[in-house]
């Protein structure tokens, strides 16, 4: 199936911003505050590699009721940046050389810099840092499937993000890598930071504030086993149509009740309470009910799931990806499969699916070339 997901191995990070990044980029280990007006890059700063090749992770936002203020980075699958010094692209700009990978995206997205998520993200940053001697080429590489609910945009705008800060010394905070992939998200699917934050940073994010940016990190216990099941049916599901179906105004009982659930969630995921964390990723009253009829056969492949063993299950950002959540892997592929059946059954729907755990590095570059 051309658009099914391959989970892929990567080497160990070769980036020196994931090393440093909890304690150095972030004023405590789980708070990272800051805006561009705190930047100071006074001069242009110089390339350090001739090119590199950067990842980032796929992206699971919303979790149920943290309907665009929560997300997490799961690993194995995601997107790839080559980005390279080209002396013959116009200095200060990028080109987009090639853009290859899963399904037919290389029919479906732009090459022009301006239209594309990756291309936007990068122009933010090389605004950001003030590069104005060098011209960049960008190769984009695709592991995610469009409008699958898995970030795919994110995890572009956050590898060409994090490629271009790195080539020339990694001066950028995350918060500002950040707020470069929002640029990206808010042309492509609208101004939600709940998968590019966890697709830079890793692990979950909570976004309190979006002006000034303000995230924070959850820590999820390191001895804990959590295995996300990730369910994409052969099914496009754009995100801006997804959010169109949402209600504008919800009911004090409502916001009771996802209020209640979100903080349940919080709380499940910092103590690694699977059981509580599957319990309130399931209960989102507000925008689940109004997407999951138009993803064919959802509701049934949740119950699939949830009799399978599953600790919870909920729609996978705007969708049509299902995500479950168990402590095996083993247990994973099983409702997995009732899962993939599931939505054949029930929604007519072909489907593959993966098992993953947490991506707690986020962005990372994966090899380079130094100048
Ligand atoms: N929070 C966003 C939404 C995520 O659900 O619309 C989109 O991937």
């Amino acid at each position: 199936m051309a658009t099914s997901l391959k989970p892929i191995s990567l080497p160990p990070s070769t980036n020196r911003f994931n090393q440093y990044l909890p304690i150095h980029r972030c004023q405590s280990l789980i708070r990272c505050c800051t805006s561009l007006k705190t930047l100071k890059i006074t001069s242009e700063p110089q390339p350090v590699f001739d090119s590199l090749r950067s990842f980032a992770p796929a992206t699971v936002a919303n979790l149920g009721p943290g309907f665009d203020f929560l997300g997490c980075a799961v690993d194995g699958v995601g997107d790839y940046v080559t980005l390279s010094i080209d002396p013959n692209v116009q200095p200060g700009e990028i080109q987009i050389s090639s853009i290859n990978g899963i399904g037919n995206c290389s029919s479906k997205l732009s090459k022009d810099p301006l239209w594309n998520c990756a291309g936007i993200a990068a122009i933010s940053v090389m605004k950001m840092l003030g590069i104005k001697s060098v011209g960049l080429s960008l190769s984009l590489e695709k592991g995610l499937p469009l409008g699958s609910g898995l970030g795919s945009s994110a995890a572009s705008a956050a590898a060409a993000a994090i490629a271009v800060n790195e080539l020339f010394g990694g001066k950028l905070e995350i918060s500002d890598l950040v707020l470069a992939g929002l640029d990206s998200e808010a042309k492509v699917s609208g101004y939600h930071a709940d998968n590019i934050a966890p697709a830079i940073m890793g692990g979950f994010v909570l976004i309190q504030n979006y002006s000034p940016l303000n995230l924070v990190r959850l820590p999820f216990p390191g001895d804990k086993d959590l295995f996300f099941v990730l369910v994409n049916p052969e099914f496009e599901a754009p995100t801006k149509k997804m959010r169109a179906v949402l209600p504008t105004e919800i009911t004090m009982k409502e916001h009771i009740w996802n209020s209640s659930q979100a903080g349940a969630l919080v709380a499940g995921i910092l103590q690694g309470d699977l059981e509580a964390l599957g319990l309130a990723l399931s209960s989102d009253k507000i925008v689940e009910p109004n997407r999951a009829p138009l993803i064919p056969g959802m509701v049934g492949v949740k119950k699939a799931a949830m009799d399978a063993g599953a600790f919870g299950c909920t729609i996978s950002g705007a969708g049509p990806t299902a995500v479950a959540i168990t402590d095996s892997e083993e247990r994973g592929k099983q409702i997995g499969q009732k899962m993939v059946e599931a939505f054949m059954t029930q929604g007519n729907l072909k489907a593959s699916a993966v098992v993953s755990s947490l991506d707690r590095v986020g962005a990372r570059v994966v090899t380079s070339t130094p100048r």
